[in-house]
């Protein structure tokens, strides 16, 4: 039996990184999946996943227009008959724009992905997951939504809203069977960070990502999945309401001066 057999689950952003790692994932544990994503590399996701025998279903949409959330959320309950686990995880960067350059545009869109994304896929799943007293919501937050130094300003507001969004509504939740948590991740190469990767291999100095971190490199794709698979999974059965940080060990120091060999350090 896989963790997710025979479960109905929407993932957003499944077209690259984190998202798509975790079809694959989230299907090899019998998951049946609606995919989606606004660019059509979500249609090489569902081949990827098809041909790997998985049960998914590619949707082209927006995760950030409420018309398009409600489209796929119900395309998921006719096609599967109910709605087990959602995943928004579909965002952008934004950039690093100085603040005194930045637009309400720039903030707005992203704002309306990163925040209201979420918000539109726990309104839209929750009466349908609510009247099965059942049901997982997992939401992309980030490392950027717990302390500055990982983003630039919106991106970073827009995470610390998604963490604050899943704690209000695990209460507005209450007694109703379903559970929400957020996965914060660190650094992870995707589609999202490839600059930071290209321009690290472009100067020679690519053993430097992630050193910041104990573990001193940086994540996979597929260590944010295993949360997130987890996270909707019954094996996270009384886990509620919680940001579970995925970024080997980023966020539990403050800052400090390194010195030492590996494994001297105190
Ligand atoms: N990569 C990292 O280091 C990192 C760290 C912390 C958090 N995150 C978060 O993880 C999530 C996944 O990002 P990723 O790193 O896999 O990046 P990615 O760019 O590889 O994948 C994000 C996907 O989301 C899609 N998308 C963007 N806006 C959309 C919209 N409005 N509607 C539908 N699809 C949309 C993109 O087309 C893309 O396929 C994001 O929420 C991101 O903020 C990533």
């Amino acid at each position: 039996m896989g963790r997710l057999e025979g479960k109905s689950v929407i993932i957003t952003g499944a077209g690259s990184g984190i998202g798509r790692a975790a079809s694959l994932m989230f299907a090899k544990e019998g998951a049946k999946l609606i995919v989606v994503d606004r660019s059509d590399s979500v249609q090489e996701t569902a081949k990827l996943v098809g041909n790997a025998g998985g049960t998914i279903e590619a949707v082209m949409a927006d995760a950030g227009s409420e018309s398009d959330v409600k489209g796929f959320v119900d395309r998921a309950v006719s096609k599967y008959g109910r709605l087990d686990a959602i995943w928004a995880n579909a965002g952008v960067s934004g950039g690093l724009v100085p603040l005194l350059d930045q637009t309400v545009e720039h903030w707005q869109e992203i704002l309306r992905i990163n925040l209201i994304g979420p918000f539109l896929a726990i309104k839209h799943s929750m009466p349908h997951m609510i009247a099965q007293n059942y049901g997982s919501i997992v939401c992309t937050a980030s490392v950027a939504g717990l302390k500055s130094g990982a983003s630039g300003h919106p991106y970073a507001a827009s995470k610390a809203g998604v963490i604050s969004l899943v704690q209000t509504t695990a209460y507005s939740l209450s007694g109703t069977g379903v559970r929400i948590n957020a996965v914060c991740p660190g650094l992870i190469e995707t589609g999202m960070t490839k600059p930071i990767f290209d321009r690290a291999r472009e100067r020679g100095t690519e053993a430097k990502i992630g050193q910041l971190n104990p573990l001193q490199r940086n994540g996979e794709p597929s260590e944010i999945a295993e949360m997130a698979l987890f996270l909707a999974s019954d094996g996270a059965s009384y886990v509620n309401g919680q940001a579970m940080v995925v970024d080997g060990g980023l966020s539990s120091s403050h800052p400090v001066a390194r010195s030492g060999k590996a494994g001297t350090r105190l």
